[in-house]
């Protein structure tokens, strides 16, 4: 949080306590997540750079509202029973002072950047008293901003509230205002619950403070997405694209080349080198971080990875919480779960599960194999259809394979086992015991053939 000069601090409170009634879900609607992030925590975000405080108010599943965003610099104000948007900001004018400037935001309205609550606040400096607004192609619902003949503000009506004129007005309340204190203080005091809803609106403080000649300034947002409120799914994903669109024009400008950035979707944050391609329908969660040239093809999930430059991710991969080296290729469909590391110029080839292991540098998994908790040197090749049996049922065992080992198709490892270094087993062994290095070991029946065998005949 920013430190301001003492007399405009900046205060911010978000008003959090409606249930979401139209989500239609039992998750309360701050908890839905817009770009792998709270809907909560993106206003929070939004706010951080400009204020001294935050204060949220919350109802409905408070308490779940206060351990997912878990943030010690936040005073959570409980509002029992929703009776308006003035009375949430009345639970929490306390902790505001006069002469701050207070800016309301509300979070449901996960879009709004901070560069325009810092117009807004630095309109609120001069005047005491300015509200986002924004020109709606359909303002319907919205509070509607009335002007008179001279444009200045005079009121906002609620739609509810709104005769057939005013419901033509397309300049319509964000919602977001920014006030200073005292002002606040004084004109919720005065608020009463003379409308439709039998509320108290936070939006009738407006013409109150005109009666007491406050000029009331406004900034007009230009981009009405970003003031739009998530009230239900259509609302949620409708904005989920707005957002994905953006980080996608953001990360191309910044060099990225996206094959269709309406097809990507980045639910966290990425970093990348530079000439990295991404194709179509890859999913990034979390925390990702892209070498230079690094290729990732359509249909993979890439969540908390690490990917060393000219790393090949070939197509409808899944890479989680693990690290992947330089020249690497992974994929077609391989799923690398947590806590693997692959080395550089390795292979990770199709149908191939790789789980909390490493993998050497030059060594190969190139078809149908499950490593799992081993330790895989480097120059190792792994045939086709190669097990290792890490479970007995009961406890989970470790493979370890020395560098330069081959291990011939169809084998099966029994964990506990260490394969000693440049051993070859034989394809379809059974391994049940340390093989030592530099040998041959194989376990399998001997061929035989039956030379005065006969193919049963039909009667
Ligand atoms: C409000 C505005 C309206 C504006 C619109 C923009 C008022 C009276 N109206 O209407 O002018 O165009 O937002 O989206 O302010 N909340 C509480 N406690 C309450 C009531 C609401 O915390 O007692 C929270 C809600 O959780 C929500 C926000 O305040 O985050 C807005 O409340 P909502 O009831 O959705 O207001 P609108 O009717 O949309
Ligand atoms: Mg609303």
């Amino acid at each position: 949080m920013k430190n301001h000069l003492p007399n405009n601090s900046i205060a911010t409170i978000i008003l959090a306590a409606g249930q979401g009634t139209r989500m239609k879900s039992n998750v309360t609607k701050v908890l839905h997540q817009l770009g792998g992030k709270f809907l909560l925590q993106h206003v929070i975000d939004a706010a951080l750079p400009l204020t001294e405080s935050i204060s949220v108010v919350v109802g409905h599943n408070s308490e779940s509202v206060k351990n997912v965003i878990n943030n010690n610099n936040i005073n959570w104000v409980f509002q029992k029973n929703q009776l308006g948007t003035g009375h949430a900001v009345k639970e929490a004018i306390p902790s505001i002072a006069d002469n701050s400037i207070c800016l309301i935001l509300y979070g449901d309205v996960p879009l709004i950047q901070t560069n325009t609550l810092n117009t807004l606040i630095k309109k609120a400096e001069t005047t005491g008293f300015s509200i986002l607004t924004v020109i709606q192609k359909n303002p319907s619902g919205y509070g509607r901003i009335i002007r008179n003949s001279s444009q200045a503000i005079q009121s906002i009506v609620e739609h509810k509230d709104a005769t057939p004129e005013e419901l033509e007005i397309d300049e319509i309340n964000s919602g977001i205002m920014a006030v200073r204190g005292l002002l606040l203080k004084k004109y919720l005091n005065e608020l009463k619950p003379n409308n439709s809803q039998g509320e108290l609106y936070l939006t009738d403080i407006v013409e109150k403070a005109v009666k007491d000649d406050v000029n009331i300034t406004s900034f007009t947002c230009e981009n009405s997405s970003e003031v739009m409120g998530i009230n239900t799914k259509n609302n949620l994903a409708e904005a989920e694209r707005v957002y994905q669109q953006k980080l996608a024009q953001s990360f191309m400008t910044n060099g990225l080349t996206l094959k269709d950035p309406s097809r990507f979707d980045c639910r966290g944050n990425l970093i990348f080198g530079s000439d990295c391609i991404i194709d179509v329908n890859v999913i990034f969660e979390g925390d990702n971080q892209l070498g230079n040239n690094v290729v990732i093809a359509s249909n993979c999930i890439i969540k908390n990875a690490k990917i060393g430059d000219h790393a090949d991710i070939k197509q409808n991969s899944t890479i989680e919480d693990s690290t992947i080296g330089s020249h690497t290729s992974i994929g077609p469909f391989a799923r690398i779960r947590p806590e693997t590391r692959v080395g550089d110029h390795a292979k990770i080839g199709n149908f191939v599960e790789v789980k909390k292991s490493s993998i050497g540098n030059n060594s190969k998994v190139s078809h149908l194999s499950y490593i799992g908790d081993s330790l895989v040197g480097k120059d190792v090749n792994i045939g086709a259809g190669v097990i290792t049996c890490n479970y007995d049922g009961v406890n989970k065992h470790q493979t370890v394979i020395d560098d330069g080992v081959f291990v011939g198709s169809n084998s099966q490892l029994i964990a506990p086992v260490t394969i000693g270094k440049n051993a070859t087993i034989g394809a379809g062994s059974t391994i049940t015991q340390d093989v030592p290095s530099e040998k041959l070991t194989l376990s399998r029946n001997k061929q035989a053939t039956i030379s005065k065998w006969k193919r049963p005949q039909k009667k």
